[in-house]
């Protein structure tokens, strides 16, 4: 295995506040880069802004603000809520910075040199919207643009184009030997159907019509295409060509290079970046994971569609961990979700309230009326369902780490939640008030040690998503520093005479009406 892990979000534009859909994808790269560290991996976790383009610079002066100032407050907003969300990014990466600009122009005169780009003229429908060129098939008879249905209009001008027809073979050859080169195989599938077997043309990759953007040294009246500008982004803030980061965490096939993208974008970091990265003679990523979207009411959320969901109030009202948890565990990574008050309320109500926070409770509470707060010695096989129990935190440590390895990221935060939802069920099978009454110390010691164990590991194994409250169950537990690690929590039995600390509550049980109400009330 990789001992190295390098993890990327898309850069995002800054041309509009950030919604709950970019919090989503963001959220989720930023818990599996915490797993990554938590297990030891050396990581490296990046996101940023895209900021070139047409369509932003028609924004700033929509907005009556030079584009540079325009920009740079989205940014700062990005940022704020980045820091807000407790996202461990180590870099974060603005297009409109000099180390990006340099490596965007060394990388098209290299594909320039070697002659993948030719220069030559484009003819075609273009959207305004997603700046891109469409053939007469794809647009078909209704004008349309195949991504966002706007219309299109025929447009022509001098370009350069990269030729992708000299890498379709070697693409193709990639995607069979490495189908994570595009994951889910679904996706890879539309790649193929969609855009390769009709016939990929090369794609115009400068513009003559955007000056927001990085000029093309070798012939200055073009910009480069924003999409080729963009991905370069992963290796830019690297410190290509020879700074150490790059060589640590790209060129070292030691570590695992994973792009997490949006459904949305899927055609180009699965068939443009591999290309550039061919014809440049650089190493392709180990992964590109496409997510699904999160929608409202069957639609994407989208600003232009005025229907987004900001992350600030939901934030602001439920906790940071809590937002995170709804994020990681209810969309299914991969799949598309829809976002709805019940569901949100809900999982903070079943899981983090009843679950997580009453096995806390309780254990604490028991362990402080029966044992004068102290965790009794831990000893095996003294009631029935020890050594299941024990097992049980065996195996979810197990299945936790195939899970995130797998990026099956709802499923490594259900194998931690499922051990919560066994040891509720330890309490009633064993009924340790009775235990009390019949003066079975023995059996009564080792339900509490048991139960302090099982919280224990599954603080640690869900404090990349639950960032504060993981602390709070340790302290209550009071578990020590040298304790708060992954390597222990292998080590079953280990808690045991520490003295628990009733805190602060968890997570607070939500009224269902009131909140549903409240967040209907933001949506609209
Ligand atoms: N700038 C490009 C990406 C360049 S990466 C080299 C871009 N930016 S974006 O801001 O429009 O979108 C960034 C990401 O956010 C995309 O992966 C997109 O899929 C994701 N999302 C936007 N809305 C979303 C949802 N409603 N749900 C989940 N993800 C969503 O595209």
């Amino acid at each position: 295995m990789k001992t190295k892990f390098y993890i990327t979000t898309p850069i995002y534009y800054p041309s509009g506040d950030a919604h709950i859909g970019h919090a989503y994808c963001t959220t989720i790269c930023d818990i599996l880069a915490r797993n990554k560290r938590l297990r030891g991996f050396e990581t490296r976790f990046l996101t940023g802004t895209d900021e070139h383009g047409q369509k932003i610079k028609e924004h700033a002066k929509k907005a009556g603000k030079e584009t540079k100032a325009y920009v740079d407050e989205i940014v700062a907003n990005f940022q704020k809520l980045w820091k807000l969300m407790e996202i461990s990014n180590d870099d974060f990466i603005r297009t409109t910075e000099d180390r990006h600009i340099k490596v965007v122009q060394d990388l098209f005169s290299q594909m320039l040199k070697k002659e993948d780009i030719y220069l030559g003229e484009y003819k075609g429908w273009y959207c305004t919207e997603c700046e891109a060129f469409w053939t007469d098939i794809q647009v078909g008879d209704s004008h349309l643009c195949p991504d966002c249905h706007r219309p299109v209009h025929e447009a022509s001008e001098e370009s350069y184009f990269f030729k992708c027809s000299k890498y379709v073979d070697q693409l193709l050859d990639e995607y069979k030997k490495n189908p994570k080169l595009c994951f889910p195989t679904s996706r890879m599938n539309e790649m193929i159907n969609t855009f390769i077997k009709p016939g990929l043309q090369d794609l115009s990759v400068s513009r003559t019509s955007n000056d927001w953007g990085i000029t093309v040294k070798e012939n200055p009246k073009h910009t480069v295409y924003v999409w080729l500008d963009a991905l370069a982004n992963y290796i830019s803030a690297l410190g290509y060509p020879d700074g150490e980061l790059y060589k640590k965490f790209w060129q070292d096939e030691n570590t695992e290079i994973i792009h997490v993208i949006g459904a949305d974008i899927s055609r180009f970091h699965c068939i443009y970046w591999p290309m550039f990265l061919m014809s440049t003679g650089l190493r392709r990523p180990d992964r590109v994971f496409v997510h699904g979207l999160l929608r409202i009411k069957d639609e994407k959320m989208s600003k232009s569609k005025g229907n987004v969901v900001s992350p600030y109030p939901l934030v602001e009202r439920y906790g940071v961990d809590a937002v995170r948890y709804y994020l990681a565990r209810e969309v299914t990574f991969g799949r598309d979700g829809e976002f709805t008050p019940e569901q949100f309320v809900e999982r903070i109500n079943v899981d983090l309230a009843n679950q997580l926070g009453n096995l806390l409770n309780r254990t604490v509470s028991m362990i402080d009326k029966y044992f004068n707060g102290e965790i009794p010695e831990f000893k095996s096989n003294v009631t029935k369902f020890d050594s299941e129990i024990e097992n049980m935190i065996k195996a979810s440590i197990k299945e936790y780490e195939l899970n995130f390895d797998d990026l099956k990221i709802t499923e490594g935060v259900t194998s931690a939640m499922n051990l919560v939802a066994r040891a509720n069920k330890y309490i009633d099978e064993t009924a340790p008030w009775v235990l009390a009454k019949e003066g079975k110390t023995d059996e009564l010691k080792s339900v509490m040690s048991h139960l302090a164990n099982v919280l224990y590991v599954s603080s640690i194994l869900l404090s990349p998503v639950l960032v504060h409250q993981s602390k709070n169950i340790l302290d209550q537990l009071g578990i020590p520093e040298s304790l708060r690690n992954y390597q222990s929590i292998n080590k079953i039995g280990i808690i045991e005479k520490f003295k628990v600390k009733k805190g602060n509550q968890l997570f607070p049980r939500l009224d269902t009406k009131v909140e549903i109400e409240y967040i209907k009330w933001l949506m609209k």
